[in-house]
């Protein structure tokens, strides 16, 4: 990786791994771009704009591109048109653009690529996938283009299955596991929160960090070490509101929790795994998250209490 571009950069993955990128390989070798980018930079990129994206690629030689753009789940179930649009298109563009040029790619699947028929308790790296959710269904379509691209053209396509991602920093838009984040800010500024999940609903979660760490530990595995090399499950703790809830109360003994459950991102989140077995990710490149519950919530309070 010597000239990334990062599409999605103003999201809430994006903003951080940019910040890491060009801390680890120097600002001028990593162009951030976004639909709406962040006032200081450069480049406002659609990714549906495949001219201007080839622009961007030429014009700084870029030889990797994490590529981020893409609606979350809940959103993506009010427009599913303009979710497949973005979210497929975007990605047969990038591809492409690797493919003419030479570019490795970085593709975060999810654990909404599984669905209703998956296990959900130990969901293993190879089973049944028949999500019921627009970005489920982009997503797994999205694995298996970049599996295609890697057999047919060689291009270097690597990609992970993202738990619901906790940050102190960026908030993550439109997601069905944005509670696990907004409960964050509602206990600091109100000291209770209206979670819009059930409480027992157990799903993956990963702290920021770590997630950052996966990315960039994928990218720069020997390739002689992948068998997968696309879609790895990666998980760094499983948790109910609830529990997130009960933790959070250790750090503010007042804090109070309600359920006003909304229909559609229940529907959503019961779809979904509520443990994913992410041994291959282990044995092929060394994945080892460093935050669990206790750890993520202390840290997560401390930096919030610092920054507001
Ligand atoms: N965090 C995402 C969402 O909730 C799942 O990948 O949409």
């Amino acid at each position: 990786m010597k000239k990334i571009l990062i599409t999605g950069a103003a999201g809430q993955l994006g903003s951080e791994l940019t910040a890491t990128l060009r801390n680890r390989y120097g600002s001028e070798n990593v162009f951030a771009s976004d639909k709406k980018p962040a006032p200081d930079e450069p480049y406002g990129l659609d990714v549906r704009d495949m001219p201007a994206l080839n622009r961007i690629v030429e014009t700084h030689n870029i030889d990797t591109i994490f590529h981020l753009a893409a609606l979350l789940s809940a959103v993506a179930e009010q427009t599913p048109q303009q979710a497949w649009d973005i979210n497929m298109n975007g990605l047969i563009n990038v591809l492409e653009t690797c493919r003419l040029h030479r570019c490795a790619l970085f593709f975060p699947s999810s654990i909404a690529a599984f669905g209703t028929e998956t296990p959900a308790i130990d969901t293993p790296q190879d089973t049944i996938q028949r999500p019921t959710t627009m970005y489920g269904i982009c997503k797994v379509s999205g694995e298996l283009l970049c599996d295609y691209y890697y057999r047919r053209f060689g291009v270097d396509a690597r990609g992970l299955r993202y738990p619901g991602l906790i940050s102190s920093k960026t908030k993550p838009g439109g997601g069905t596991t944005d509670y696990a984040v907004d409960i964050f800010y509602a206990a600091q500024k109100s000291r209770h929160y209206d979670c819009f999940l059930r409480a027992d609903t157990q799903l993956d979660m990963m702290y920021m960090p770590d997630a950052i760490d996966a990315a960039i530990t994928l990218m720069t595995a020997d390739s002689a070490h992948l068998k997968h090399r696309n879609a790895f499950n990666v998980t760094a703790m499983s948790f109910t509101p609830q529990q997130l809830a009960a933790e959070i109360q250790k750090h503010i003994p007042g804090f109070t929790i309600a359920y006003h459950v909304d229909p559609l991102r229940q529907a959503i989140a019961d779809s979904w795994p509520k443990h994913m077995n992410d041994s291959a990710a282990k044995a092929e490149w060394g994945w080892r998250p460093r935050f669990g519950l206790p750890a993520m919530v202390e840290d997560m309070l401390e930096n919030l209490r610092s920054t507001q």
